[in-house]
């Protein structure tokens, strides 16, 4: 959106955020004119450590349901508005809450740990919940007498079987953006930007991930790029983020993988740097959220009550001193 265009919107969502005390959480993938009017940006996890920590009578989630959704089970008293409540995630719609409970009837001594990407529901049915910035740490702090089921990123799942040494079933989901990445995108790339560094998100598939110079969460990314002295990123996750690293490294160059545009590739109709959910919301939106309060989160009682507990599980782990 052009600046000329977004700067009225962007001064009527700041007037309200004051009358209606509110707070706007943005996730690392929301659009830029999205990112610069919101009072945080960070990755799911920083999202719901803000989440739980705020005052505001009113937050105003510019993410993806499941993330509204967190942030409604941590507050449930307060109106929690989501500018397009079709913005969905394929990790959440590929594991139904009926079919988890079913599988978990099969064995009485799973330990379910959810990736924070599914439903209330699914939290609900889960013991403890994991980002990809702290999924690793988690797993480490499970019980080991305990069978581990993780749902639903089967490749966010290997990821941290292989840096934790816990077998674990896996949840056959996964992100239907991150996948389209390949291993012969990440050798084209690193053939024609041989100085460049690799950054990968753990949602992508293992042959990618084995390419990488890291693999962390989309705000490790940041911290990452900040202190490595490679002066060129090539960022393998969702575009939305190159607009914090690049207000965070102004000196730094960051190549959207698979990079298609720089190396003059055709695309083949490949969108894989970017989450088509994400992108539902629209600045235009969070005004005509903030304006009705609405559309809004809400959730029965019995799963506000449930889902809060792994989550909050979560948390205190997290906060843990290392
Ligand atoms: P992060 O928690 O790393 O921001 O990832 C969220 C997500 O949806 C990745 O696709
Ligand atoms: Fe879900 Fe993938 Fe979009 Fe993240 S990028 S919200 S995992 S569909």
């Amino acid at each position: 959106m052009a600046a000329a265009e977004a700067a009225p919107l962007a001064e009527e969502i700041r007037a309200l955020k004051q009358k209606l005390n509110a707070v706007i959480l943005a996730h690392n993938y929301q659009r830029p004119e999205i990112q610069d009017v919101a009072d945080f940006v960070g990755d799911s996890l920083g999202l719901a450590q803000q989440a739980a920590a705020t005052p505001a009578d009113v937050i105003v989630f510019c993410g993806v349901h499941f993330m509204a959704e967190t942030a409604k089970i941590l507050n449930p008293d307060k109106i929690v508005v989501l500018p397009d409540l079709d913005a969905g995630c394929s990790l959440e719609a590929s594991c139904p809450a009926d079919q988890l409970a079913a599988l978990q009837a099969t064995n009485p001594n799973f330990w379910t740990i959810a990736y924070i990407n599914c439903s209330a529901a699914v939290k609900a049915l889960s013991d403890v919940i994991v980002t990809s910035g702290n999924a690793e740490r988690i797993v480490n702090a499970a019980p080991q007498d305990k069978d581990l089921l993780f749902v639903p990123d089967e490749n966010l799942g290997q990821w941290v079987m292989e840096k934790t040494g816990r077998p674990m079933q896996l949840w056959r989901g996964n992100c239907y953006a991150h996948v389209e990445f390949r291993r012969d995108h990440i050798l084209q790339v690193r053939a024609q930007f041989p100085g460049a560094k690799v950054v990968v998100h753990p949602e992508s598939l293992r042959e990618v991930r084995e390419l990488a110079d890291v693999v962390c969460s989309t705000e490790k990314m940041i911290t990452f790029c900040q202190r490595d002295p490679a002066r060129q990123f090539v960022i393998v996750t969702e575009s939305g983020i190159i607009h914090r690293l690049q207000k965070a490294c102004p000196d730094k160059e960051f190549l959207c993988a698979p990079a298609f545009d720089a190396m003059r590739l055709p695309t083949d109709g490949c969108r894989c740097s970017e989450c088509k959910f994400m992108k539902m919301n629209t600045l235009p939106k969070v005004l005509a959220c903030m304006r009705r309060l609405a559309p809004r989160i809400e959730l029965p009682a019995a799963i506000l009550q449930r889902a809060k507990l792994p989550i909050q599980r979560m948390l205190e782990i997290s906060a843990r001193p290392v």
